[in-house]
């Protein structure tokens, strides 16, 4: 008795306690897609907020004035699968801080102060998209070469806007993404563009370059690249060329960067034979449960049933009282 007092005075202590740490609870729980979100938009956040639910998938902390996100903000939280960041002032994300975070599908850390990336984004297991624009100090050559080959199935990449004016930088040598289909490279000045930077790509079918200034290492080159990339049934605009497609007749695709495009294409429809035959699998495995599930009714009801024979068999021999003796009906 007296240790339960004792038990409920310290739960009274500490309880409120650890509710006040929570004080600072204001981010709004919500539902998106059936999705637990914690809505935390333009609320002068200055870190990671402390008291999130544990199991929020969506958080979206865009416009606020975060400076520092880390390993130990996202271990409570290994459910996240939107993160956006968007419009803080990010300038380094260390090596470990997105460890945790394997369901992460996509990621906005779109008008930061960032400079380099840490080369484990790019192998997140499920990371879809990623929003990088507005970036100007990043050095994605440098983030991308760092973490070459790219493991991440990335779709859709948004790396506008992430040159500030007359300080052309390297285009990123993304080497094989066999999952980009979007690419936006909009705004940007490039030092040189060549076919190759498109070759492990395979799967590119949009790509954003408005505004892109950038010279071609061999001026035949934007010939070459034009009609590689509409062979491949790309969604973009003609580079703009300095010479005219005639006098590039004579200018092919190199075997090379052919070759870079085939092996990448190999992979691309393996994985998409195996998830077909998965899916297939997935509907056998579905319709051999179903049959299972009948053929065990069925023999349970005719064994019912045998059972039931029985009972009657056993009941039809039965004592008639007037007559004073066994009946077989
Ligand atoms: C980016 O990093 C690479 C490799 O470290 C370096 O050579 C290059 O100068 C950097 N670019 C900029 C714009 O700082
Ligand atoms: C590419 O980025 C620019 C600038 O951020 C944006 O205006 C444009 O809508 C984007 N394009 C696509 C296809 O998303
Ligand atoms: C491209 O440049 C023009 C002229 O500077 C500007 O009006 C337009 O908004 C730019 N487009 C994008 C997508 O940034």
């Amino acid at each position: 008795m007296l240790l339960n007092f004792q038990a409920i005075i310290l739960i009274l202590l500490f309880v409120p306690r650890s509710y006040s740490n929570c004080k600072d609870q204001k981010c709004k729980t919500t539902r998106i897609h059936g999705l637990k979100s914690s809505d935390c938009f333009n609320m002068n956040w200055k870190e990671f907020p402390k008291c999130l639910s544990s199991d929020v998938e969506v958080v979206d902390l865009s416009f606020n004035r975060i400076r520092k996100i880390s390993r130990s903000d996202f271990q409570k939280h290994p459910h996240i699968k939107y993160l956006y960041l968007a419009d803080n002032l990010i300038t380094n994300i260390e090596e470990n801080t997105f460890e945790d975070l394997d369901k992460l599908e996509t990621l906005d850390l779109s008008l930061n102060a960032l400079g380099k990336l840490p080369p484990t984004i790019f192998k997140l297991p499920s990371l879809k998209t990623l929003y990088l624009s507005q970036n100007t100090n990043l050095n994605l050559s440098e983030s991308i070469q760092d973490a070459s080959p790219i493991s991440s199935p990335i779709t859709k990449l948004d790396v506008s806007l992430i040159t500030s004016e007359n300080e052309p930088k390297d285009f990123p040598d993304f080497g094989e993404m066999i999952y980009l289909a979007k690419l936006n490279i909009t705004g940007n000045q490039f030092n040189y563009i060549v076919p190759k930077h498109f070759a492990g790509l395979c799967n590119l079918q949009i790509l954003d370059h408005e505004n892109v200034t950038a010279f071609f290492k061999s001026s035949c080159d934007c010939w070459v690249l034009n009609n590689w990339l509409e062979e491949r049934n790309v969604k973009f605009s003609k580079f703009i060329c300095s010479v005219s497609e005639k006098d590039c007749s004579s200018h092919q695709l190199s075997e090379e960067d052919s070759k870079i495009y085939e092996t990448c294409l190999k992979k691309l429809h393996h994985v998409q034979q195996s998830k077909f035959l998965c899916k297939i699998g997935i509907g056998v495995g579905i319709t051999i449960g179903i049959i299972c599930i009948i053929a065990l009714i069925v023999i349970w009801r005719w064994r019912k049933n045998k059972i039931q024979r029985k009972h009657e068999q056993v009941k039809t021999v039965s004592y008639d009282p007037v007559e004073n003796k066994l009946l077989n009906k």
